[in-house]
């Protein structure tokens, strides 16, 4: 406890003590819960504001938290924040791109990278890492996620929460991360946002939950509450989930903040018939700041007065945010992270954009390659596509502090590289082109331009350079605000004409790399069966172009694997790879099924009985979750593992496999080790993602793989309730799999004993 933060309660009233909970919006803005964010500076003054958005201008915030600290009666700093998801003003790749360089070092430093920028910039606490597993690509915000598994979840929320905070908030280069948004937001019905979650205890602790579990783990000092409702509970009034779970069962003890006006949401919900109610509701469950709804300021003095609310309870959340300033070190010096000079030189420095660039490659994955990749360097190339030369659209969504110049467009980067002889540039379609489309993906500026003339004569140019031409580079994809909030999409194939334009090139007969840039898995299967190259690049930042043009022209050998399915159409949404094995059809089914390898399991049987049924096409996705080629060969010896039968919580399998690089580049591979249940008290996902590493190796040059499995590995919780899990591992038999994606698998069996 601390002298300074308890002094300061003393001598507080309780008008003030709320005030620290209330979280100001900038400015007015449209939903009209903002409204109250006029006549900022004298509610400062008067103490009625403990935080608020961070994205002004460096002066403005050095001016308010002026007033904070000089004219406010108990002097407590503000502290400022802001959405820093991908970089703040040097924009790295989406999230979900990140993720798929599997390599959490490298997340760990552009986050270190953005919290440089974004302090600098004024900034104390970050809205961000999203840990929302996400299973469903119509849903947009799987842009902003770690993608589909829980364990990348799980080691993207850590490196972030690291890379944000360090092991000290107080240094003037640290900020305070936030996990959101808790919890199983990603399980929206239907991919639509905002909507309802029903998630069992079951898939809400064995899914859904651990990447929570490890930002909590790393220290993270807030967390932020799901919009949505969770089986009829709407997270921010989620007595269970927030109090029985997050605060006491693990013990955290940061903040917990509402989302964007989801206080006032409580009404909408149709659990609270007035914001009154609903601001009652919320702050009983836990949360400790109201975001910009203002029902705490509005209602808790009164909500105290008339007994319904403890004044104590308000003593603990007021102490808490008390507490986060003292450990951002803004008692001591609440200017710290407010000088334009320093500013100025940390940011989109050499170092951030060789970052960027580097992280951009890395996040490239190779879905498919017919031999046409890499480019060589004297090729002329047609490159045709309206994400060629875009750069409103290179940042990809939710990039707040970005801005669109500083981007580099594939266009600029291939110049860059092979210089401008080389490189034919036509646009060739519109991203949309529905003028109404348009209209509201520009939310963030000019990111979908309508080009004047018809489609059918952008493709007749795009063709006509094609022919001159010896390769084509299709630069297709989604815009930029496809995905991130509220940016459901029912067809998750490419947009507008821009088939159409791929469908002419293919016709001219040159060799066709496709570029896929977007915020989601696409279906793309006609680009799969057609298409030379594809190469999907996500939105990859401030040096896409760059970045893209090391990976085409070899300099970079891709390496990156998908962190999400992608599925051939929509109808197969939700679609992931840890599936439970279904109880049809019965023949082939049972633990003997088991490291078969024609039938691995019961569900690669389920999805050709459903094929008989005559659906269209396969149920497994296009690509799998795991899948990303690189321009090296690398071949997988066999699965070797030094027993198979174990006993007792300490006994180790140590299970291994030889790599070799048999083609002609050096690259790096991720090797990937997966684990199933096939007789447990509950249907156990088919195959779950244990381990992996990353090996690079020079052409020729072979490795053996080594992973060491324990009883915890084998791990799952029953959970029965949402509040009081313990994980458990039931002795028996086990699948052990290891390969190059979780649908091509070496597997083996283990039997998995107590010791007696
Ligand atoms: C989003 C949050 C975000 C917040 C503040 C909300 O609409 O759901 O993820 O942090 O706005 O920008």
């Amino acid at each position: 406890m601390s002298d300074l933060v308890e002094a300061l309660l003393s001598r507080m009233s309780l008008a003030e003590k709320v005030g620290q909970l209330n979280h100001l919006a900038a400015s007015a803005d449209s939903t009209g819960a903002g409204a109250a964010a006029t006549d900022i500076e004298s509610r400062i003054r008067r103490g009625e504001v403990g935080s608020m958005a961070g994205g002004l201008d460096l002066e403005r915030l050095k001016a308010l938290q002026r007033i904070a600290v000089a004219e406010s009666a108990n002097k407590i700093p503000l502290i400022f924040a802001i959405d820093v998801i991908h970089g703040h003003r040097t924009i790295f790749p989406l999230p979900l791109g990140l993720a798929c360089s599997w390599d959490f070092s490298l997340i760990k430093d552009t986050a270190r990278a953005a919290a440089l920028e974004a302090t600098a910039a004024g900034i104390t606490l970050a809205w961000a890492p999203m840990l929302d597993v996400s299973r469903d690509a119509r849903w947009g915000r799987c842009a902003e996620s770690a993608g589909e598994d829980p364990l990348l979840g799980a080691m993207l929320g850590r490196a972030m929460v690291e890379g944000y905070q360090q092991d000290d908030l107080a240094r003037p280069d640290s900020m305070m991360a936030t996990a959101k948004h808790f919890a199983g937001y990603g399980f929206a019905e239907g991919g639509r946002d905002y909507n309802a979650v029903d998630a069992s205890a079951y898939r809400m602790h064995n899914v859904v939950l651990p990447p929570f579990k490890a930002a909590i783990d790393a220290g993270v000092g807030a967390v932020m509450v799901g919009f949505h409702d969770l089986a009829g509970i709407p997270c921010t009034a989620h007595h269970e989930l927030l109090h029985d779970l997050l605060r006491e069962r693990w013990g955290f003890d940061g903040l917990i903040v509402s989302d964007y006006t989801a206080i006032l949401e409580l009404v909408h919900h149709g659990v609270a018939a007035d914001t009154k109610e609903a601001a009652m509701l919320a702050f009983n469950a836990g949360v400790d700041i109201d975001l910009v709804s203002e029902c705490y300021v509005r209602h808790l003095p009164e909500l105290v007065a008339e007994g319904r609310i403890a004044e104590a309870a308000i003593d603990r959340a007021c102490r808490r945010v008390l507490r986060a300033k003292e450990r951002l070190g803004l008692f001591s010096d609440p200017y710290r992270r407010l000088d334009a000079a320093h500013r100025d030189r940390v940011t989109l420095t050499t170092e951030t954009r060789r970052l960027a660039r580097k992280a951009a490659a890395k996040s490239c994955v190779l879905l498919k390659n017919n031999r046409v990749l890499p480019l060589a360097r004297r090729t002329s190339i047609a490159l045709i596509g309206p994400l060629a030369d875009s750069r409103a659209n290179m940042q990809g969504t939710w990039a707040v502090a970005a801005r669109a110049d500083d981007s580099v467009t594939l266009l600029e980067g291939l110049r860059a590289a092979v210089g401008e002889n080389h490189i034919l540039y036509a646009k060739g379609a519109n991203i949309v082109d529905n003028a109404n489309v348009a209209a509201r993906l520009n939310v963030f500026g000019e990111i979908c331009a309508i080009d004047a003339r018809a489609p059918a004569d952008m493709r007749a140019e795009a063709v006509a350079l094609a022919r001159r031409a010896d390769v084509v580079v299709a630069c297709v994809g989604e815009a930029r605000e496809h995905t991130g909030e509220s940016s459901t999409r029912s067809e998750l194939g490419l947009p507008g004409s821009q088939p159409d334009l791929l469908r002419a090139l293919r016709a001219t007969g040159k060799p066709l790399v496709v570029v896929t840039m977007s915020g989601r898995p696409l279906a793309l299967e006609w680009e799969d069966a057609n298409a030379d190259a594809i190469l999907h690049c996500w939105f990859g930042g401030t040096e896409t172009g760059n970045a893209i043009a090391d990976v085409l022209f070899g300099e970079v050998n891709p390496s990156g694997k998908l962190a999400m399915s992608f599925p051939r159409g929509a109808g197969q949404c939700p679609i992931h790879y840890a599936e439970a094995p279904t109880g049809r059809p019965i023949d082939k089914i049972g633990v003997d099924a088991h490291g078969d390898d024609e039938n691995a399991n019961g569900r690669h049987v389920f999805r050709k009985f459903t094929t008989a049924c005559r659906l269209e096409g396969p149920h497994t996705p296009l690509y799998a979750f795991g899948h990303g080629l690189s321009y090296s060969t690398f071949e997988y010896g066999a699965l070797i593992l030094d027993k198979t039968k174990l006993s007792g919580e300490h006994d180790v399998l140590h299970a291994s496999i030889e790599l070799h690089n048999a083609g002609p580049y050096a690259g790096e591979e991720i090797v990937q080790l997966y684990l199933g249940d096939p007789v447990a008290s509950r249907s156990r996902p088919v195959r779950a993602l244990k381990a992996f590493r990353k090996i690079s190796l020079q052409p020729g040059q072979s490795q053996r793989v080594d992973f060491a499995i324990t009883v915890n590995d084998l791990k799952f919780f029953r959970a029965e309730r949402l509040s009081s899990p313990e994980p458990i591992w039931e002795p028996g038999i086990f699948i052990v799999e290891i390969g190059r994606s979780s649908d091509k698998l070496a597997a083996a069996r283990v039997e998995w004993h107590v010791k007696k």
